[in-house]
């Protein structure tokens, strides 16, 4: 619970402003003390690394999310890099993402050696537009020179892509799908979990998901990469520096010291600290769920009637994990920009962040591909009028409500009159 003060401004003080007394974190982690004794116990065995925990956070999870086996990395980053390298992908190949994700997934397309091809978003839900895929996939080939081999749908905030039309795309051009479910435990499409739809569909289906701190569940660092069985086994050579055996096939009582070197892997392995953390954050899932989903039906409850704002489109067929709450700003109807709204949020004590600056903008990708702002409108559009709230089962219930009396107290203050809205549109400001 908060105290809550007048803020010492007095021209806030004149417009009777209250600001929490301390500052409202984005996105702590929410760790018990189950996932502190078990971090102990696992220090105080002889195995501190991959070992027996990992093996059993992997069969959890993949019990979990419905995929026949799970292979636990240090990083979604690893998993999409993994997911790549076990398809073979790399150089004069390409692959089809959006422009609004973190850069990670389109680094590790450059890591392979092959281009990410992107392919701007719906303004709806703001993941990666189906209908733009075609046009991408004839630009990668006829203007590019370059072999698509994948699409790397991101599923935003934890809402999922419609995946019908992208596996119909995939499967009708015989490419793999890659999915990166960084923010989308627990999520499902059409009742289908993510994690899941590799069972049932006509391509290769590989899907990344990330334990970062922020996330729905954390290990600190970590990730889990779920794929159909051939491909989870090539995944996990490559993630143990190509090696035939695991430290713990070599190092336990029945295991033997001998092994073969038969690519030249990386090390991605997770270790039995961190998968200490992510059982007993896995357990808790469907109560953090919970949480989220509160927070975001409370949010829209409170902002869904206020014309300066839009709150999250939510499909029909969704299961939305509720990794982000990103509202979005009616910027004609304001006197104030995005980044000013998060100053003045800031100012009132809540942290607030972007998710995310489209990648065509970022100066690597801008200037090895020559991308102006409006290559992909919508992104772009989209991007200049986000702000992600605080949504974390971290928040108690007087969090949440400070954060609806300071967005709605901005609001008010920058609120423009009518006429001044007529002016702005017809300008085309
Ligand atoms: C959409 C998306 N993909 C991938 C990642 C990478 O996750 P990690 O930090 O576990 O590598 C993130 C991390 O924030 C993300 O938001």
């Amino acid at each position: 619970m908060h105290v809550w003060r007048k803020t010492a401004d007095p021209q806030a003080l004149q417009k009777s402003v209250v600001v929490r007394d301390s500052f409202l974190p984005f996105s702590p982690p929410l760790i018990g003390e189950d996932e502190i004794a078990e971090v102990v116990d696992t220090l105080r065995s002889d195995w501190i690394t991959t070992g027996p925990k990992v093996k059993r956070f992997e069969q959890s999870f993949a019990e979990t999310v419905g995929a026949p086996d799970a292979l636990a990395v240090s990083s979604c980053t690893a998993a999409l890099h993994l997911s790549l390298l076990a398809l073979g992908i790399g150089s004069g190949d390409a692959v089809i993402t959006t422009p609004l994700t973190f850069c990670s997934g389109v680094h590790v397309i450059e890591h392979v050696g092959a281009q990410p091809v992107l392919a701007d978003v719906e303004a709806g839900t703001l993941n990666l537009d189906a209908r733009a895929i075609p046009a991408a996939v004839e630009r990668a080939e006829r203007d590019l020179g370059l072999r698509v081999k994948a699409i790397m749908p991101v599923h935003l905030s934890g809402h999922p892509c419609d995946m019908d039309p992208i596996l119909a795309i995939a499967a009708e051009r015989g490419l793999a799908v890659i999915e990166d479910a960084a923010h989308s435990l627990p999520a499902s499409y059409k009742g289908k979990t993510i994690g899941s739809l590799s069972i049932s569909a006509r391509v290769p289906v590989l899907t990344s998901f990330s334990f970062y701190a922020t996330k729905n569940l954390t290990t600190a660092e970590g990730g889990m990469l779920v794929a159909p069985p051939a491909l989870l086994q090539e995944a996990r050579l490559w993630s143990q520096h190509g090696m035939s055996r695991d430290a713990w096939k070599r190092y336990s009582a029945d295991g033997s010291w001998f092994y073969e070197v038969v690519r030249p892997g990386f090390k991605y392995n997770m270790t039995d600290i961190q998968a200490a953390l992510g059982l007993h954050q896995l357990k808790k899932l469907p109560v953090f769920h919970q949480r989220r989903s509160e927070i975001a039906y409370r949010y829209n409850d409170a902002f869904g009637a206020i014309e300066e704002l839009e709150t999250p489109t939510r499909r029909a067929w969704a299961g939305h994990a509720w990794h982000l709450y990103v509202l979005r700003l009616n910027l004609e109807q304001m006197a104030i920009s995005r980044d000013q709204f998060i100053a003045e949020l800031h100012s009132r004590n809540i942290g607030t962040s972007v998710h995310f600056i489209p990648i065509h903008l970022h100066a690597f990708y801008r200037d090895k591909y020559g991308y102006v702002p409006e290559d992909f409108p919508v992104a772009n559009h989209e991007y200049r009028r986000m702000v992600s709230l605080p949504c974390s089962p971290r928040m108690q219930k007087q969090d949440v409500e400070d954060v609806i009396d300071a967005v709605t107290s901005v609001v008010t203050k920058f609120r423009r009159p009518v006429k001044a809205r007529q002016f702005v549109r017809a300008a085309g400001r």
